[in-house]
Formats: C-alpha cells, sequence, structure tokens
C-alpha cells in the first residue's frame, strides 16, 4: 500500500502533484477555512505525512493519536503549534520553512515599522473617508525612521534581516538575544544590549523571537513603562509574546505611541478587540511571509521534505 498524506489546507495542484504520483494525497478542501479538530485529529490516525499550518494544532493528543506518522511538515519557520517533545518521543520528524521566507519576512516587518511611523494607513483611511480638505503642516506628521534607534528582540535571520534593512536607514541597531551573534555585530554595526537597555532607548522595538516559554508574556506593563513614550512596538513574530492587555493599556496611556502587529494573541483576531479601534495600531492578518514566490516556496519546500522521509531519507529543513 502507498504511503498517505493528509494535507491541511487546500494548496495548488501544482505544489502536490509530484506527492500525488507517488503517494495517496487527500487535502481538506478550503483555502481558508481551518481544517475541524475532530477531522485533523480523525485523518491525521493512519497517515504516514502531514503538510500541516501554524494554525493547526498538533499537540500531544493527536501525535499519540497516530498509527504511522512519520513526519509532520509545517508551512512555517515556526513551530510553537507542534508539541515537538512528544513527537520526538515518538520518533515522528518535525520540519519546517526556514530560510526560504527570511528576506520576504523582514521586508514585511520593516515595512510595518514604516507604515505605524509615518501613519500611511491612517492616511489611506484619511483619503478615502473625503477628510482630506487642504495641506497643512502638520497633517499626519509621523515619526522619522532614518537615524532613530531601532531594537531588534530576537536576532535570527529574519532579525538580521531586518537589521540590514534599518541600517540602509542609518539607523542605530540594538538587539536583544539569548546568545550573541558577533557576526551581525561585525556585518551591520548591530550593539547586542540587555533587554531593559533596549526597551529604554529604542524607538522602534520590533519582535522577532520565537515563541517559547522564555518569550511567552515577555512584553507586560512592566516593560512598556520601560519604554520611551514616544516609541513604537511592531511584533511579527508571535502575538503570545506581548500581553495585549498591557499593550492596549500601554496606547491609551500613552505609555507608549503605536504599535505595528502581525500577530495576535487570539487569530483571527476579534473585529471588535480594542486594538483595532485605536489610530496608533496598524494590524495586517498574520502575512509576514505571504509574498507569491515565498509561500510557493514554503509549499514545494514541505514537499520535498515529506517526500525525503518517506523515502528513508533526511528532509532539508527537520527541527532540531
Ligand atoms: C512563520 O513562518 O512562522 C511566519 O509566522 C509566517 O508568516
Amino acid at each position: 500500500m502507498k504511503p498517505s498524506i493528509f494535507i491541511t489546507r487546500k494548496l495548488p495542484h501544482s505544489i502536490i502533484c509530484s506527492l500525488e504520483s507517488q503517494y495517496e494525497v487527500e487535502m481538506w478542501e478550503y483555502e481558508d477555512v481551518p481544517v475541524p479538530r475532530e477531522v485533523l485529529l480523525d485523518k491525521s490516525k493512519h497517515v504516514s505525512a502531514l503538510l500541516t499550518m501554524l494554525s493547526d494544532n498538533v499537540d500531544k493528543e493527536l501525535l499519540y493519536g497516530t498509527a504511522s506518522l512519520k513526519v509532520v511538515a509545517n508551512l512555517a519557520v515556526g513551530y510553537d503549534n507542534i508539541d515537538l517533545k512528544a513527537a520526538g518521543n515518538l520518533g515522528i520528524i518535525v520540519c519546517n520553512t526556514p530560510d526560504v521566507l527570511t528576506e520576504t519576512t523582514a521586508d514585511l516587518t520593516f515595512g510595518l515599522l514604516m507604515a505605524t511611523g509615518r501613519r500611511l494607513i491612517e492616511g489611506d483611511r484619511y483619503i478615502r473617508e473625503g477628510r482630506w480638505k487642504s495641506w497643512s503642516p502638520l497633517l499626519l506628521a509621523g515619526t522619522d525612521i532614518h537615524h532613530k534607534t531601532i531594537g531588534i528582540v530576537g536576532m535570527g535571520s529574519i532579525g538580521e534581516g531586518v537589521a540590514r534593512r534599518a541600517k540602509g536607514f542609518n539607523m542605530n541597531i540594538l538587539y536583544h538575544n539569548r546568545s550573541r551573534k558577533y557576526e551581525a555585530e561585525e556585518r551591520i554595526g548591530a550593539v547586542y544590549t540587555s533587554f531593559n537597555d533596549l526597551l529604554a532607548h529604542s524607538d522602534f522595538v520590533v519582535i522577532l523571537a520565537p515563541l517559547t516559554e522564555d518569550t511567552k508574556g515577555m512584553f507586560q506593563r512592566e516593560q512598556f513603562i520601560k519604554m520611551k513614550n514616544t516609541a513604537i512596538l511592531i511584533n511579527a513574530a508571535r502575538g503570545p509574546i506581548v500581553n495585549e492587555e498591557a499593550l492596549v493599556e500601554a496606547l491609551k496611556t500613552g505609555e507608549i505611541a503605536g504599535a505595528g502587529l502581525d500577530v495576535f494573541q487570539e487569530e483571527p483576531i476579534d473585529p471588535q478587540h480594542p486594538l483595532l479601534s485605536m489610530e496608533n495600531v496598524v494590524a495586517v492578518p498574520h502575512i509576514g511571509s505571504s509574498s507569491k514566490e515565498t509561500r510557493f516556496n514554503m509549499m514545494s519546500l514541505c514537499v520535498e521534505n515529506i517526500e525525503a522521509v518517506l523515502n528513508g531519507e533526511s528532509p532539508k529543513t527537520p527541527v532540531k
């Protein structure tokens, strides 16, 4: 019997045809509706491979309910939706999609920083709502980006990508990371600081750390108080790194000046969420890596990883 694969979201045929020629492939039929939990649990029971989205909860219950699962290929660089420990205990290989999305995600992150700092989305709304009556000296005056200080929390490859972009804008670059990145310091001129110093001195605090037990809830009221009142927070990593209640409060009370968010505690975020009624918040729906080129590259990488494992070879990008 051919090994079987379950793909949890509808992907283009051009991407999955090589899998279809070798294996039994079943795919959830919708592109924009997540597979219901019961369906996922049921489909996972007897397959050899899963191609999952970051919105699928690949937890202990799911993994221990499988009989022949060999590989989970997650369409994301982040893998906080997967219980790695359980997968490891069961000998199931987990793969992600690093590198192929680095530059695209760095583009979005820097774009979010610019959109928030220079009030681009507010400006768009202003025109569309017919509010633009005349040019005026301080109309939608934002904050400069060039020569300001950016503080990057999480200096992985996406963090470095953002730092390279910041260098082009003549920004001072601070970073905080679990370990020092000496090469980035030399190449980009990034300066390592403690978390508290980064908060105190940055005009833009940019979160690009993975979601782990250490980073969950890293930004609370206390951290916002340490930031400049003029500072802007950018989160392009994972929502739960920031306590959203504390963020709302910090924005309301003027502890910080604005926020650009690609990620949220609950996704999709409730349209009634207080963050979304604030003019100084720019929100986009977790599209960090969403360029056509990159999303196709990510999907292809998932396919290659699955093929490798099912052929008894080492996958290109296993999570270690
Ligand atoms: C990832 O790949 O983890 C990103 O969050 C997707 O945009």
